[in-house]
């Protein structure tokens, strides 16, 4: 199966109630990890490159590494996505080279220049057979070299969507709720603790998704910033000489019942970072005389593939859905 657009995904995932689970690829371990675990689960896949990807891996290289995914993993249906996209030309640069999505993040502009440059990326995807994702809302945390303070992160407002949406002619829509980007996505006063005193997040604002999917009835809502932040990686990273102190997540069950409303799309990226590092860091305090990479980065990517396992399966519930 060639590169697909989540057209069908989304309304597959729509109707059965589950999410497409988007990854972010940087390097081929990342890649196959991933693939590996879709392809074992049946799942369809969303692997998504950001513009930090693209710096650092070239665009062509995650070219090249997808499309060597698709041809291992003939039977499960991949869309080769943008994640953020900060302008027109990074838009245009990736829909002419390949990818068959795009998003264009246009939520630190103004509404009104918002939807400007939405709509003059989807004119152009859409006229090139590629599908687009906007942004309404504005999460917390660092995405690239942006970072939003919780007090100017704000959430989507439900009377902006209907507008936003017919003026643009975008695919799907990235709403803000209350998760958050990276692995400091609160701050222990944002927090509660439980009784392992362990830090609880605030909960997602399930009324705001509620209220947007009533006026968007069927259309595909998007979630950013929803990794859960596993604390055993966060252990294994802390006992191999890191330090990521209250470092804390969206809980898996919040995003669960996300999946199963309007919410068709979960974008996940720092759990799949903690399982690699924890790997790699517990790795070297283990066998502080090896030195080859392939040593390494063989259970870290085993770890990135169970780590996607779980989130196919648990969370997202999109396995055998393919
Ligand atoms: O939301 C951002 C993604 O986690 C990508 O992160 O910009 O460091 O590649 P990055
Ligand atoms: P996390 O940092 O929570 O994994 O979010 C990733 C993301 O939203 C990529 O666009
Ligand atoms: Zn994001």
């Amino acid at each position: 199966m060639a590169l697909v657009t989540s057209t069908e995904m989304f309304k597959k995932a729509y109707a059965g109630g589950y999410a497409v689970g988007a990854f972010n690829v940087n390097n081929m371990e990342i890649v196959q990890g991933i693939t590996e675990a879709a392809r074992e689960e049946k799942a369809p896949l969303i692997l998504q490159v950001s513009k930090g990807a693209r710096a650092y891996a070239n665009h062509t290289y995650l070219v090249k590494l997808v499309e060597a995914a698709v041809i291992e993993c003939p039977d499960i249906p991949i869309v080769l996505h943008l994640d953020h996209g900060p302008d027109f030309e990074t838009c245009k640069s990736c829909i002419d080279g390949g990818f068959t999505s795009v998003m264009i993040d246009g939520s630190s502009h103004s509404f009104e220049d918002n939807i400007a440059l939405t709509r003059k990326v989807v004119e152009y995807a859409h006229a090139h057979g590629v599908v687009v994702e906007g942004e309404l809302g504005t999460l917390a945390g660092v995405e690239d070299d942006v970072k939003v303070s919780a007090e100017d992160s704000s959430y989507t407002r439900p009377d902006e969507v209907e507008e936003f949406v017919t003026k643009t002619g975008v695919d799907s829509l990235a709403i803000a709720i209350g998760t958050s980007h990276g692995a400091y996505k609160f701050t222990p006063e944002q927090c509660t603790r439980n009784e392992k005193g362990i830090l609880v997040p605030p909960p997602l604002r399930f009324d705001i998704l509620e209220e947007i999917s009533r006026r968007l009835p069927g259309f595909p809502i998007v979630l950013h910033g929803s990794s859960s932040v596993p604390q055993e990686f966060v252990k294994m990273i802390n006992e191999n000489g890191g330090k990521m102190p209250d470092a804390v997540g969206i809980p898996e069950e919040q995003l669960r019942k996300a999946a199963e409303m309007s919410v068709c799309k979960i974008n996940i990226d720092s759990d799949l970072r903690l399982a690699m590092t924890g790997t790699i860091r517990q790795f070297f305090a283990e066998h502080p005389d090896k030195f080859d990479p392939r040593e390494y980065l063989k259970p870290a990517r085993a770890n990135i593939k169970e780590m996607v396992r779980h989130k196919i399966v648990d969370v997202l519930g999109c396995n055998d859905k393919a």
